[in-house]
């Protein structure tokens, strides 16, 4: 019988991936979503879907009826300026849609296990000179960040009083097809949208600021492992929590650069004032995963933008020519 995975957030950029490389695994793939900000075209034909709220009692009874060996959670709030000025709403999906999934896996008799997506662009302070391990540090400053921290923290907890196996994925900056280049957070796909549009690149700042871009298709390749690898007993914060990223800073300047180059497009860059607190460097280690999940990020920056660049000129019809 194929192993049964429930991947929350799966009609979302990341978690549909996530369900596509599952299934591509031969997992039985259920996807729950709410469609907040997902769509249901983004969910694989080949997974259930059930259309629930995380914080909702369905769900939790989903994740106690519904024999997962797995359960990968992607559903979040991801705004973190909207966490900012709403920090009730973001912890109420953020924080308590995971507690309500966790007391369902506990109550389930042979615990699923949890694989949570964190972040490692908003729980590292500005300590250390990137890139930031593990064990770095942690003071996130929105509440976003504060959000993930304490379900990494709950998940220790219930890893040491329940015996439910937890993983931690802290991804970098995700980019790749079927981000949402509306939201707040994926710069590659507002970058690829504007050139698309004939709209010039807006740098905050001077451009020097830099993230670490890891492509979504590693992101899921990421998953797959950690819902299928053994894994050291869970127990400690930090033991089973994991960068997702390359290691590699890319400072916004270049990446707009870069996207010029490989999608052929000339787009000017404009320059607009640095924006309030924003950190000024990014970049998570990748050792441990690569250690504990035999995993690596296998895509090239140069690669993943012409393809993340040819998803959205194939998809936006407004496009015009350069
Ligand atoms: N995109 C990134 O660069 C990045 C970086 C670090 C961490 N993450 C994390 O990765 C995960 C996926 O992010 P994404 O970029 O794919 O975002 P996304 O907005 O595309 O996906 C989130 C999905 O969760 C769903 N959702 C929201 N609230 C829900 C609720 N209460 N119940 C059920 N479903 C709900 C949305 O409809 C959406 O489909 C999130 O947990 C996010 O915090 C993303």
């Amino acid at each position: 019988m194929s192993p049964r995975a429930l991947v929350t957030g799966g009609a979302g950029f990341i978690g549909s991936h996530v369900a596509d490389a599952l299934l591509d695994r031969g997992f039985h793939v259920v996807v729950l979503d709410d469609l907040s900000t997902g769509r249901r075209e983004n969910v694989p034909s080949a997974a259930e879907f059930a259309q629930l709220d995380a914080r909702s009692a369905e769900a939790a009874r989903l994740v106690r009826e519904g024999g997962f060996d797995v359960i990968l959670h992607q559903a979040a709030q991801i705004d973190v300026r909207r966490s900012v000025f709403d920090p009730v709403h973001d912890a109420s999906i953020n924080i308590l849609g995971a507690l309500n999934l966790l007391e369902a896996v506990r109550a389930v008799a042979t615990s699923p296990r949890f694989v949570f997506a964190s972040t490692g662009g908003a729980i590292y302070g500005d300590f250390v000179t990137p890139p930031n391990a593990e064990s770095a540090p942690k003071d996130p400053d929105s509440p976003y960040g504060i959000a993930k921290l304490a379900v990494e923290h709950y998940l220790a907890y219930y890893g040491r009083l329940h015996g439910i196996e937890g993983v931690v994925l802290r991804y970098a900056n995700v980019y790749g097809p079927r981000q949402d280049p509306h939201g707040e957070a994926g710069v590659v796909a507002i970058f690829c949208a504007r050139l698309l549009d004939g709209r010039p690149l807006t740098v905050f700042g001077d451009g020097t600021q830099t993230r670490d871009y890891v492509h979504v298709k590693d992101v899921a390749a990421a998953n797959v492992a950690a819902a299928t690898v053994a894994l050291p007993a869970a127990g400690r914060l930090d033991l089973r929590a994991m960068n997702i990223g390359t290691g590699a800073e890319t400072s916004v300047i270049t990446l707009a650069e870069t996207l010029r180059r490989v999608s052929g497009r000339p787009g000017r860059i404009e320059f607009a004032p640095a924006r309030l607190g924003e950190q000024l460097r990014s970049a998570v280690s990748v050792a441990k995963a690569q250690h504990l999940l035999g995993w690596k990020p296998a895509c090239t920056l140069d690669g993943g933008l012409k393809e993340t660049f040819d998803y959205f000129a194939a998809h936006t019809p407004q496009s015009v020519s350069a």
